[in-house]
């Protein structure tokens, strides 16, 4: 065994504490999702020195090339937990919000199973605007004022006596869709007829608020109950179009080192609204043990959340990752465990990252678009809907990859990623020419 402890390599990277003959066996990891952002934290999991062997369910094509992906579900918990059990899975990471909300989280623990995820009713966060609207209130984290209604008639009144814009959102998950910033009367009307009379979305009551103006960004920490690590800032790009415009997408590309938040917008995120928000969920009875993602504003009177998530960003974690050069494996585990992990270490480099989306995306488009050049990218080329035939890579969803690339600058990441993505050829693929326009303006 002496052998093995003297292994310089394992030494350096373990706390002398943490000596136990288990860390020396290369620990099975299964990630759940199968989009741009499992292929992210795949490809972080394949650089750790602890992880031998990982399954995806479902994964991509881009995906299978570092992990063995598994036809399953993200929501098939009881699938999901078999696999586990029988493959020996040493740690289950958490994608989608969709697999924490079905109680994915519970599931495992109750079969001490380790994986990494919010419990079901930590999950709240994401999944009920009114909840995270009356945490916030009572914790005193900055958000828009709101009011929330169940009843049509009383939620139209409230609007029609306030200025316009007026936001209104769905208190539950709506597949994206749930919130709408209607310009006027007759846009308000319909959407709270569809929420409230319709019931398009489910049974859930609509919360009204303030229309904030600034620019958007996301933080997105790992969380183990008031343990808070932060990640770099990023920013979306949701809209289809160059300048903002068109429908709004999942995301069309994003970038990290963000040209308008200082430093000190950055401790004030991070101390008034991330870890307060930790610590308000563990009064609350509901620590949070995965990723909190804040989807932040900085309005003209300060920073404020527009929304939170439980899980990363999509196209975020794929600029985030990238930069991680701990071992991510380390981080999952410690927060699965309820243990302290050192903190993350991250380059000081910033990533810029674009989408390549089917031809009408986010609307109807066709799929099986051969796609070329691909492994020709000097970079990091993400997969989100992409499958192999017969050896063939093509197109198969509405955002199909993602190539990043990193530089000591915004301009420089940037000249770069465009120069890579014409190396990828397809007939049927579109991208933005300006994310990260913000640092340009
Ligand atoms: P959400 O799903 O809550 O993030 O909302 C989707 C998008 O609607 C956000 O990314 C914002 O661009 C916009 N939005 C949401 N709430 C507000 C608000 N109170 N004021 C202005 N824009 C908002
Ligand atoms: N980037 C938006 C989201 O992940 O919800």
């Amino acid at each position: 065994m002496d052998a093995v402890f003297c292994k310089p390599s394992m030494a350096n990277k373990t706390d002398p504490k943490e000596i136990r003959l288990e860390n020396f066996f290369p620990k099975t990891v299964l990630v759940v999702g199968g989009g741009g952002r499992e292929h992210a934290i795949v490809d972080a999991l394949s650089r750790s020195p602890q992880v031998g062997k990982i399954y995806c369910a479902p994964g991509n094509a881009g995906i299978g090339l570092l992990a063995e992906n598994v036809p399953l579900k993200d929501t098939d918990v009881e699938g999901l937990k078999a696999f586990a059990e029988e493959h020996q899975v040493d740690l289950t990471v958490v994608g989608p919000e969709a697999a924490l909300a079905v109680g994915i989280v519970d599931a495992f623990r109750e079969a001490g199973l380790r994986i990494f995820g919010h419990t079901k009713a930590a999950t709240a966060i994401e999944s009920s605007k009114e909840f995270a609207k009356v945490l916030m209130e009572k914790y005193g984290v900055p958000t828009a004022a709101y009011r929330s209604f169940d009843n049509y008639e009383e939620a139209l009144a409230y609007v029609s006596s306030r200025p316009f814009p007026a936001v209104l959102k769905y208190d539950g998950l709506a597949a994206g869709k749930g919130v709408v910033i209607a310009q006027d009367l007759a846009e308000a009307t319909k959407a709270l007829a569809d929420m409230l009379q319709d019931h398009t979305f489910g049974q859930g009551r609509v919360v009204v608020e303030d229309f904030l103006t600034g620019p958007e960004f996301s933080f997105l920490c790992f969380v183990d109950g008031s343990r808070v690590y932060p990640m770099p800032l990023s920013q979306d790009h949701k809209r289809a179009f160059d300048g903002d415009k068109g429908p709004n997408t999942g995301g069309m590309g994003a970038y990290t080192g963000l040209p308008f938040i200082t430093e000190e917008d950055r401790q004030f995120a991070y101390q008034e609204i991330m870890c307060k928000t930790a610590a308000a969920m563990v009064a609350e009875g509901k620590p949070l043990s995965g990723v909190l993602y804040g989807g932040l504003m900085k309005t003209p009177q300060g920073i404020k959340v527009i929304e939170f998530n439980a899980r990363f960003g999509d196209p975020e974690t794929e600029v985030v990752l990238p930069l991680l050069e701990s071992d991510i494996y380390t981080l999952f585990d410690s927060v699965a465990t309820g243990v302290q992990a050192p903190d993350p270490i991250w380059r000081r480099n910033v990533t810029l990252g674009v989408v390549l989306a089917s031809k009408g995306y986010p609307g109807s488009y066709q799929k099986g678009f051969a796609i070329t050049g691909y492994d020709q990218v000097d970079g990091t080329v993400f997969h989100m809907g992409t499958k192999f035939r017969d050896g063939q890579l093509e197109t198969a969803g509405g955002r199909v990859m993602m190539v990043v690339s990193e530089g000591p600058t915004i301009a420089e990441a940037r000249e770069k990623v465009y120069a890579e993505i014409r190396k990828i050829q397809c007939d049927n693929l579109f991208y933005r020419n300006d994310i990260a326009h913000c640092a340009f303006e």
